[in-house]
């Protein structure tokens, strides 16, 4: 087993991770040999591709497509060197393995994942929420030590009836949560959707229902013509994301913060591009960080240089993670607060720009 590097050890409830870079859920998490590949790189926890008991959500899986946009919606090319300001924008499926497989599968895997002070953990979407409960008790039997359950997955309105839930309504997230955490005891991480117009209500009704930790914030649903077909890229929706999330991810989380204090587990998720995003997310409250894009796109070799920028920018400022650990968030000010300083937007207005 490793040493765990106290500079980077963060605190997630009752769970340590080795450093705050999570391999979020996605095809690069699909087998095996993906997750065995991201702890190798050094991951302090993998989360599964998700799956659930809807068969529609298995035959999803066949009509997946990934298209990556430069900022001004060029195309980019599929060759896992992406710019870190590349725009993901594609559809996903669950796992088609049967249950009880998949099952097996990850519990090996974590346990490989404990000889690494790391976690695999098992992802279910919500479906049907008795079926998801009948998964999160077997998950629990099986010995695993953490379950993410995704309540607020981005293609929950294209999918197939049936296939996966995407939830905003905070009764209902209350009581989905309280039905998984009366079925089970082991920490319990609720994704939720960005796509909200209250996130910090959602995690709010998810703390409510007895979740251990929150990771915020699904991806948006977008739309992009071709300018050269005239049809939509891809044919369809899809869900989008890019560094360009950061910002607005990282806005729910300070609320978060705010509103239900500083000792509720917070994760990020969507928007972190390296190491240097993941501190950024944890300035503005997360413990830790799961990080799915830029590893699906640019390989796992993103994971162990996430974790050196992250080591190297808390070495430099002389801290630990969990000194850090919403440094920003707690500093957050009114527009009120802001000092006076009449006239100075004439400094940004367009007459001010200096004449050729
Ligand atoms: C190709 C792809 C597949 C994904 N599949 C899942 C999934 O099965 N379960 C899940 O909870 N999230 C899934 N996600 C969402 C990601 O885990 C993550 O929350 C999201 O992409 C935002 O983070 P990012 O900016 O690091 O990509 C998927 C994302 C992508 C790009």
């Amino acid at each position: 087993m490793t040493r765990l590097n106290t500079r980077l050890t963060t605190r997630v409830g009752s769970i340590t991770l080795k450093n705050p870079v999570i391999c979020g859920s996605g095809e690069h998490t699909m087998t095996p040999e993906g997750i065995r590949a991201a702890l190798a790189a050094g991951a302090a926890a993998v989360v599964a591709k998700s799956t659930n008991e809807s068969a529609a959500a298995k035959a999803q899986l066949d009509k997946t497509d990934y298209a990556l946009f430069d900022s001004q919606w060029n195309r980019l090319p599929w060759d896992f060197k992406p710019p870190v300001d590349a725009t993901l924008f594609c559809r996903s499926g669950l796992v088609q393995a049967e249950f009880g497989v998949w099952l097996e599968d990850i519990a090996q895997l974590d346990a490989e994942a404990v000889q690494q002070d790391a976690y695999v953990i098992p992802s279910l979407i919500l479906a049907d929420l008795d079926r998801c409960v009948e998964h999160a008790r077997l998950i629990e039997a099986r010995g695993l030590r953490v379950l993410e359950v995704n309540i607020g997955a981005p293609h929950g309105e294209e999918a197939a009836k049936g296939a996966i839930v995407l939830e905003r309504d905070v009764d209902r997230i209350e009581t989905i949560v309280s039905r998984i955490r009366a079925a089970v005891r082991l920490p319990l991480w609720i994704k939720l959707t960005g796509q909200s117009e209250n996130v910090v209500a959602l995690a709010d009704a998810a703390r409510r229902g007895g979740a251990d930790a929150v990771v915020m914030m699904g991806r948006f649903m977008g739309f992009l013509p071709d300018l050269e077909t005239g049809a939509p890229v891809l044919g369809t929706s899809a869900a989008i994301g890019g560094g360009w999330a950061l910002p607005l991810t990282a806005r729910w989380l300070m609320m978060t913060r705010k509103k239900l204090g500083p000792s509720v587990p917070l994760i990020a998720t969507n928007g972190a591009r390296n190491g240097l995003d993941v501190a950024r997310f944890l300035l503005s409250g997360a413990a830790a960080t799961e990080m799915t894009s830029a590893i699906f796109t640019g390989g796992y070799q993103v994971i162990a240089a996430a974790v050196a920028e992250l080591e190297a920018y808390v070495r430099q400022r002389g801290k630990t993670v969990s000194e850090l650990l919403g440094e920003a968030a707690d500093r957050v000010e009114t527009y009120q607060d802001q000092q006076d300083r009449p006239q100075y937007w004439r400094e940004f207005a367009p007459f001010a720009a200096p004449v050729d």
